[in-house]
């Protein structure tokens, strides 16, 4: 599936039934060798193969076609991020069990994801769109699970191409969205809004509901200044990073909400305390993957609650929703002094 991708014959063969040597052609690839892939493909379910007129014609399947670059729901991206990005962090993976270290550095000459991602911009283009591929772990049912309309302003923070901050638009019609993240993320969001977003149902919203923001998470004043009715929605970002980041992540948050009595809503997918998660495939395996990655972890109640009282801020529900995330919502508490001083 990821050499499919990474060579892009589901596109090839969208146009129509291919032979091998057609395939390879337009690939620039190895004849012999592509009828091999292509057949162990069909053998995998993977295309659909016919003989006519004495010639084996591949063409796109169910699965096929979700690797297209056009389908609504495409997985394209997210795929060849796995095959050129991760492959080389998970082919090592027991070392990282053993001495406890994140091991994408370890495989990639010392440089982190984000800076590896930020040097190749088709890994980086692959990777935003992967993200988009995450709505289909149920999108709609995060926004129809949570009470979005109590808000005027969504700030989505670390939001790559935005389809979260697209969909929170479209879900309310008054509101406002601030797209953050770093400025060439934010800047390519930017480009390419109504064309990302347009299969989406209810379609991309007008780009000038939109504050495209770049910066960096780590530094407040680079985040937008919190508001009254604002926020702040951080979906998959936090089990990205360790504790430690997480917390510098959150006060920073905390400086911007300020006493604004803005929200902070976490979209995580969040762990139980025991086994026997009936998500738990996913949520645990998707826990490995930060461990392979980025020194993150997916986190329990108990450590979201440790994590948000350290950066000052209080849990106040962590909701489950009928998608493989939680939203966990939490509010600043009010340090004494400030609230003392503010009076
Ligand atoms: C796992 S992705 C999640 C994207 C998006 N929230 C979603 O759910 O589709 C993490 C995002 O954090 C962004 N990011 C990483 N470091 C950042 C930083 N220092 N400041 C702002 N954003 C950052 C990445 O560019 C990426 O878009």
């Amino acid at each position: 599936m990821e050499i499919m991708a990474q060579l892009d014959i589901p596109d090839k063969l969208a146009a129509g039934p291919r032979t091998a040597a057609q395939v390879a052609e337009e690939a620039g690839s190895n004849p012999e060798f592509t009828l091999r892939l292509l057949r162990a493909a069909v053998a995998g379910g993977l295309l659909s193969a016919e003989r006519q007129e004495g010639e084996l014609l591949f063409s796109n399947n169910a699965v096929s076609e979700h690797l297209t670059t056009s389908h609504p729901a495409s997985m394209r991206g997210f795929v060849r991020h796995w095959a050129a990005d991760c492959f080389s962090a998970w082919g090592t993976l027991g070392e990282t069990v053993v001495d406890g270290r994140h091991n994408f550095p370890k495989a990639n000459n010392g440089q982190e994801v984000w800076d590896y991602l930020a040097e190749r911009p088709e890994n980086q283009e692959d990777f935003n769109a992967g993200m988009k591929s995450v709505d289909g772990l149920g999108l709609a049912a995060l926004i129809a699970d949570f009470d979005w309309e109590r808000f005027d302003r969504y700030i989505d923070v670390g939001g790559a191409f935005g389809s979260v901050l697209n969909a929170l638009l479209v879900h309310n019609p008054k509101a406002h969205g601030v797209l953050f993240d770093q400025p060439h993320v934010a800047t390519a969001a930017e480009e390419g809004w109504a064309a990302r977003h347009s299969h989406y149902p209810g379609g991309a919203v007008p780009a000038e509901r939109v504050d495209f923001v770049g910066g960096s998470f780590f530094d407040a004043s680079t985040l937008p200044q919190g508001k009254p009715g604002d926020a702040f929605v951080l979906r998959n970002v936090l089990h990205d990073w360790s504790d430690e980041d997480s917390l510098s992540i959150l006060k920073a948050l905390r400086s911007a909400i300020g006493s604004s009595g803005a929200a902070l809503v976490l979209l995580e997918m969040s762990l139980l305390d025991d086994v026997g998660d009936p998500m738990g495939f996913a949520r645990y395996h998707m826990d490995m993957h930060m461990m392979a990655m980025c020194h993150g972890k997916e986190r329990t109640k108990k450590q979201w609650e440790a994590l948000l009282s350290a950066a000052g801020f209080q849990l106040v529900a962590m909701r489950p929703t009928r998608s493989i995330f939680w939203a966990v919502e939490a509010k600043p508490v009010e340090d004494a002094a400030e609230a003392a001083a503010a009076q």
